[in-house]
């Protein structure tokens, strides 16, 4: 079964960081989660990591796997850049 998640765009993504826009939203692979819930991730910001953005590069950096993600609504999908 295919979800059907709405498309956005890199731009769309990146005012959702907590300060631009009240929602806290990463990419990680390609899903785009709302992490605005989140207490670790308050004002957008976590550690040393801002949300509106694809992350799926820095969860190398994490003392944790993608299994965080779990517990959070998937929101969209993240738009494919034209090069
Ligand atoms: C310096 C790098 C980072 C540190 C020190 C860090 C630390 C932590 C800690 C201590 C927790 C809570 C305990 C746990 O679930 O293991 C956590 C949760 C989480 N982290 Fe990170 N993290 C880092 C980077 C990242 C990155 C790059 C992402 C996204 C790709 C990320 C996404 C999350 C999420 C979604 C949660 C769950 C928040 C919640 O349950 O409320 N983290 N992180």
């Amino acid at each position: 079964m295919s979800e059907t998640l709405k498309e956005y765009t890199y731009s769309q993504l990146a005012l959702r960081n907590g300060q631009d826009k009240e929602e806290v939203w990463v990419a990680y692979q390609g899903i785009i989660y709302d992490l605005s819930g989140s207490r670790l991730w308050r004002n957008g910001k976590h550690y040393e990591h801002w949300a509106g953005q694809d992350l799926s590069e820095e969860l190398a950096d994490a003392p944790h796997s993608e299994k965080v993600f779990l517990k959070f609504k998937k929101v969209g999908k993240l738009k494919a850049q034209n090069r």
